[in-house]
């Protein structure tokens, strides 16, 4: 497994896979990446489905930045991230927000989203770093635990009935 945070030259190579993972796990997210227009649209509670599948998030995707798992030369995994991003529930900067992130379905469990968080996170330790992710999210919630995220805002039934946004931050080390 080889780990590579990527410029804006070289994560144009990984498109055609990054779009490939969008689709294969679009319905793994809550709500699917196929109802949302982009990475940090604010209200997810009623979405529809889109023609076009994941192409809109796909393209709005297109003006972050990248860093991904490799194995044989295959992407297994991907994060992106928007650097010094606000929102309502985001205003410490310098930050960076955490976006978007897959594991391919054969790779889960295996500690590849921890080795991936590591190494950005050994890029940005002077910022704090942000992210969101759905209350049942249970993985995701174990690893941003394990490197001490803390909940930050709630936001109830945000994503349907009985499951919520939740907001994390992790601060400057
Ligand atoms: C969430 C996801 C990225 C996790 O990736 P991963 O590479 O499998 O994660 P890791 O193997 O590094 O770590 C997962 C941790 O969660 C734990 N875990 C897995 N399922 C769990 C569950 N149902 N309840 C509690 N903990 C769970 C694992 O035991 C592991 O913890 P450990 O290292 O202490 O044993 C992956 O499942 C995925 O791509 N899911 C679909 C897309 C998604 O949800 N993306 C994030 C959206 S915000």
């Amino acid at each position: 497994m080889e780990i590579r945070l990527l410029t804006p030259e070289t994560q144009k190579e990984i498109y055609p896979q990054v779009l490939e993972m969008l689709q294969e796990a679009d319905a793994d997210f809550v709500p699917p990446l196929s109802s949302r227009s982009s990475a940090t649209q604010q209200s997810l509670t009623e979405t529809k489905t889109r023609s076009t599948g994941v192409q809109e998030y796909f393209c709005q995707l297109q003006a972050q930045c990248f860093g991904a798992v490799f194995e044989e030369d295959k992407v297994i995994a991907f994060v992106s991230w928007k650097e010094d991003y606000t929102c309502e529930y985001i205003d410490a900067l310098p930050n960076i927000y955490i976006s978007t992130l897959i594991v391919r379905p054969q790779a889960r469990g295996r500690g590849v989203t921890t080795a991936l968080y590591k190494k950005l996170f050994a890029r940005y330790t002077d910022r704090h770093i942000f992210t969101r992710t759905w209350s049942t999210n249970f993985a995701h919630i174990r690893v941003l635990e394990k490197y001490g995220f803390v909940c930050t805002n709630t936001l109830p039934n945000h994503r349907g009935n009985g499951i919520d946004t939740v907001y994390f931050q992790k601060s400057p080390t």
